[in-house]
């Protein structure tokens, strides 16, 4: 599993490159099937995640190399339908690749990618639209099979406004016979994103960003493709707090400061000064900060969900009462009790969580259970007086590059222990 150590009190200065976005280069990467010729894909974050999708464009029989930030993808050749049960098991959005090895192969079947840490995380608006599609479905709780003879023009009213779901009728869309409409679909910067890259392959979309997008088919994509993968707005915000939680003055560059406003709007609100620039943004804390009344989780444009445990580390140290509302997960809560361990005062009740900040946290031994659960041990861990070792490293592995060196260069005291 790997363990962080981490040594509490350093206060963050300095500048911090971000890496690119996760949640873009998984999207992207199951796009890659789509094209029978090269993907050429520029600041991909090389993480845990990032080898699961690259093994899983192997086994469906793609060539894939790549080295330090840069990966090549040949998908001229796909002698694979099946999704491998051991690789879907480590990445639970692999079921993406479902829509885009149905359209290219008009077959495709994934092992159900099940719940995680954060709640049951069903697939059931992914598998109704693609039945809308005219995909059938054969679902055995176990095993999901697909197929379908072409895919059917149809308009889609998604009931949430689903990340997943969106990128899947996207994929499974692309080589229609007509068009697809997909409605209440979710305006995330990575759909854009993956939009963005579908675009530069020849495929026709148009609307990302809005509550409507709408598909128009193509024959074939053949092409040699070439794309820079956005900045990852939640590792951005993940430093924002913990500048904010030590007190710190950092600037956070290599990134598209509009992507974190819900966030820069509640820094600002508890005393932060922000500074907004082209590509960086810079943070240090005014005076003391203050509790923030009322926060919710919602899609995109509004807070988003991913730093609903980054944000709670931080206003657990701000005196006063805080409130917490997530609307997005059942069972994003996993890290309340590790947070308390350290001396936080969070209580929750039905996904609200009560936050009575203390002024002084203690190292201890405490365990992440999901990646943005072991992100927030590691902003508390920050100012924790002693040593906290947080266990269960591999989950924040998956989606934080080099994070121990970036902290480090930040002035904090953090090693990582592979097991
Ligand atoms: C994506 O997950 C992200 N993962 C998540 O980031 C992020 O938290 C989430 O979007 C919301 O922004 C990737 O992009 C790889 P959803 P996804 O479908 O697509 C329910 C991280 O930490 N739902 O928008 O799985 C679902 O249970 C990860 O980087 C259904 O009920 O999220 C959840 O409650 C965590 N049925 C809500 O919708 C479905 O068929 C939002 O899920 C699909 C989803």
């Amino acid at each position: 599993m790997g363990k962080y150590i981490i040594k509490g009190g350093n206060k963050l200065n300095g500048e911090v490159f971000i890496s690119g976005a996760k949640n873009s280069v998984l999207p992207i990467l199951a796009s890659t099937v789509l094209n029978s010729g090269i993907c050429i894909l520029k600041n991909v974050p090389m993480l845990l995640d990032t080898f699961v999708a690259i093994d899983i464009l192997k086994d469906l029989g793609c060539e894939v190399s790549y080295s330090e930030n840069l990966v090549v993808v040949n998908s001229k050749n796909i002698n694979n339908t099946n999704v491998k049960e051991e690789l879907v098991k480590k990445m639970r959005s692999s079921i993406i690749f479902l829509g885009s090895i149905l359209s290219r192969c008009k077959e495709a079947s994934i092992s159900y990618p099940g719940g995680c840490n954060l709640g049951k995380r069903p697939i059931d608006f992914h598998l109704s639209a693609f039945e809308k599609l005219g995909i059938k479905i054969e679902d055995n709780e176990e095993l999901i099979k697909a197929s379908v003879e072409n895919i059917k023009e149809n308009i889609i009213e998604l009931p949430f406004a689903s990340v997943g779901a969106t990128q899947n009728i996207i994929l499974a869309s692309i080589f229609v016979n007509g068009k697809v409409i997909i409605k209440n679909c979710a305006k995330e910067p990575e759909i854009i994103d993956m939009v963005k890259f579908l675009r530069k392959m020849g495929a026709n979309i148009y609307g990302e960003g809005t509550h409507t997008i709408t598909i128009k088919g193509v024959k074939r994509l053949n092409k040699v493709v070439e794309y820079t993968i956005m900045p990852d707005r939640i590792e951005a915000g993940t430093f924002l707090c913990m500048s904010a939680i030590t007190n710190g003055n950092i600037k956070v560059n290599n990134i598209v400061p509009k992507h974190l406003n819900s966030l820069i709007e509640i820094l600002n609100k508890i005393g932060c000064n922000i500074k907004i620039y082209k590509n960086s943004i810079t943070i240090q804390n005014k005076n003391v900060l203050k509790p923030i009344d009322f926060l919710e989780t919602n899609p995109y444009p509004y807070f988003p969900t991913d730093l609903q445990p980054q944000i709670m580390a931080l206003l657990a140290t701000i005196d006063g009462i805080s409130i917490i509302k997530e609307n997005i997960f059942e069972a994003r809560n996993k890290h309340i009790p590790e947070l308390n361990k350290l001396g936080c005062n969070i209580v929750e009740d039905n996904n609200v969580f009560i936050i009575n900040g203390v002024n002084k946290l203690v190292g201890k031994n405490v365990v992440a259970k999901d990646l943005r659960g072991g992100a927030s041990l590691i902003i508390a861990g920050l100012v924790a007086k002693g040593k906290t070792i947080v266990d269960g490293a591999c989950y924040i592995n998956r989606g934080y590059e080099n994070i121990e060196r970036k902290l480090n260069i930040l002035g904090a005291d953090i090693k990582y222990i592979k097991d």
